[in-house]
């Protein structure tokens, strides 16, 4: 994770940014912190980055790259105000100990590619391109799932889509996929919890599961409904600030599979 430190809306490269709009640095600092406490007590560890001046999206971490059995892919961004993002991600997975490789195509990390047990589920339509769905199979040995991505306030897969992982599998919103994608999550996930616009507006996908617990904006009451009957365990974060830029608790998380 990447603490807020620098966090500004300062150009809109999706359609929840309004530069205009004021922006209270210190309240987004008070609630990732808060995100990063509610990891950390449910055993989870955190590590975190050095933010860099002149990055206000870094708090994104999702975005850093894509991290399975200690390979980690770099990110390459769609737009330049963001661009500096992936060699700050890629010199951490390095430091690290993880085994490296460039991008080459454009990839916004976990944005856009989600491990969903056997399959590596891939977005693309406002950000990740086909070449970088092609790259990722090749990196990771796992069959890639191409999805495309139809409404741009849900521009990256995991605006749209969350795993979960246990009896459910994965959350979704299928107004946010083209026709054929549905039909191929409907087939791939029979089991699907099938999610409700008003919680994806206040981006209640964007959440992050254990497999039993699900980290998610308290804002989206419909989806921890939903999570509840199954048997899942919601627990709410507000980040209603970092919600300005177009991020939730899972675009603040990047998961690090050793
Ligand atoms: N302002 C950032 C962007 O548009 C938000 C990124 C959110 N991250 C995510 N994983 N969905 O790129």
């Amino acid at each position: 994770m990447c603490a807020p430190t620098y966090f500004a809306v300062d150009y809109a490269i999706n359609p929840w940014m309004d530069p205009t709009a004021p922006v209270d640095t210190d309240l987004a600092m008070t609630q990732w912190s808060a995100l990063v406490r509610t990891h950390r007590e449910l055993g989870h560890q955190v590590d975190l980055i050095d933010p860099v001046p002149g990055l206000p999206d870094m708090v994104f971490a999702a975005n850093g790259g894509t991290v399975i059995d200690g390979v980690a892919l770099a990110a390459q961004f769609r737009y330049p105000e963001r661009a500096a993002e992936a060699p700050a991600y890629l010199d951490w997975f390095a430091r690290n100990g993880f085994d490296t490789r460039e991008a080459k195509a454009v990839n916004e990390g976990e944005g856009d590619l989600l491990l969903a047990g056997r399959y590596l589920l891939a977005g693309t339509g406002f950000r990740t391109e086909l070449a970088a769905h092609a790259q990722a199979q090749e990196e990771f040995g796992r069959p890639v799932i191409g999805l495309q991505l139809v409404d741009p306030r849900f521009y990256h897969l995991d605006t749209a889509l969350c795993v979960l992982g246990g009896p459910a599998g994965i959350a979704y919103l299928p107004e946010a996929f083209s026709p054929g994608s549905q039909r191929v999550l409907r087939r791939l996930f029979p089991d699907a919890i099938v999610a409700e616009l008003a919680d994806a507006e206040v981006l209640g996908l964007n959440a992050v599961s254990d497999g039993v617990n699900v980290v998610l904006p308290v804002q989206a009451k419909g989806f921890a409904a939903q999570l509840s009957l199954v048997g899942y365990r919601p627990v709410g974060v507000d980040l209603s600030e970092l919600r300005k830029a177009g991020g939730g608790p899972k675009c603040c998380t990047l998961v690090v599979r050793p």
